[in-house]
């Protein structure tokens, strides 16, 4: 890269977690996101770590597809994408998809580390939502297939998550099978 082209973006990545980004930093290196998803999407549409601006781009609009967020201030967004880029480093990975304008698309890993398994590594996948427009167009398909690209790069021996009878032909297709049970006690 040259000094003296400061606007052209260059990302350069020795390992998984040691990146710079002379644009906007994500949460994680883009070398973690899958190429064979990054290719398929359609175009204007691209597959990156979540983002400090994506709060502007529509990040909890998306979300609510799923569930209840609540009203979230910039400042408190800002101290959450803060403590997951510096104390929750290397157990936060929060993919989006966008398509140009705002975000449609959105997943998580969260990644466990055990004891067990030899200091085995879990990925849990949590909080997929694809907006309404865009749902039946292979959106969250691709969300988990990059999930699962990520967890096999860490180093995670599996993946598990927890979803309702109704998604869960929607896991099938993804490839997930039905193991255990769920409990659940709430605060
Ligand atoms: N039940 C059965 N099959 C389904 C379902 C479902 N609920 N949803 C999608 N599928 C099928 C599709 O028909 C498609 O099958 P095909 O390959 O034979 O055509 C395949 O699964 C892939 O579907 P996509 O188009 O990738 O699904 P989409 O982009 O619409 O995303 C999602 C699915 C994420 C469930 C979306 O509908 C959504 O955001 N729903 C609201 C939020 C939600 O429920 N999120 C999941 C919570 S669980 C968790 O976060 C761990």
């Amino acid at each position: 890269m040259s000094a003296s082209k400061p606007d052209v973006k260059v990302e350069s990545t020795t390992n998984g977690e040691d990146w710079t980004d002379v644009g906007e930093t994500g949460l994680f290196s883009p070398d973690l996101i899958s190429p064979a998803v990054a290719s398929i999407l359609p175009d204007a549409y691209t597959i990156r770590p979540m983002r400090n601006s994506d709060y502007g781009r529509g990040f909890l609009d998306c979300l609510r597809v799923l569930t209840t967020v609540g009203d979230i201030t910039e400042p408190q967004w800002n101290e959450r994408y803060e403590w997951m880029s510096t104390q929750g480093k290397g157990g936060y990975y929060l993919l989006v998809i966008d398509d140009g304008t705002r975000i449609v698309g959105t997943g998580a890993l969260i990644v466990e580390r055990k004891f067990i398994h030899k200091l085995g590594l879990v990925g849990h996948i949590e909080d997929i939502a694809v907006a309404k427009d865009q749902q039946g167009k292979k959106l969250g398909l691709k969300i988990i297939q990059a999930l699962d690209f990520i967890a096999e790069k860490v180093g995670c021996y599996k993946t598990i998550l927890d979803c309702s009878e109704a998604n869960e032909g929607f896991y099938v297709k993804c490839g997930f099978k039905r193991a255990g049970l769920e409990m659940a006690h709430y605060y």
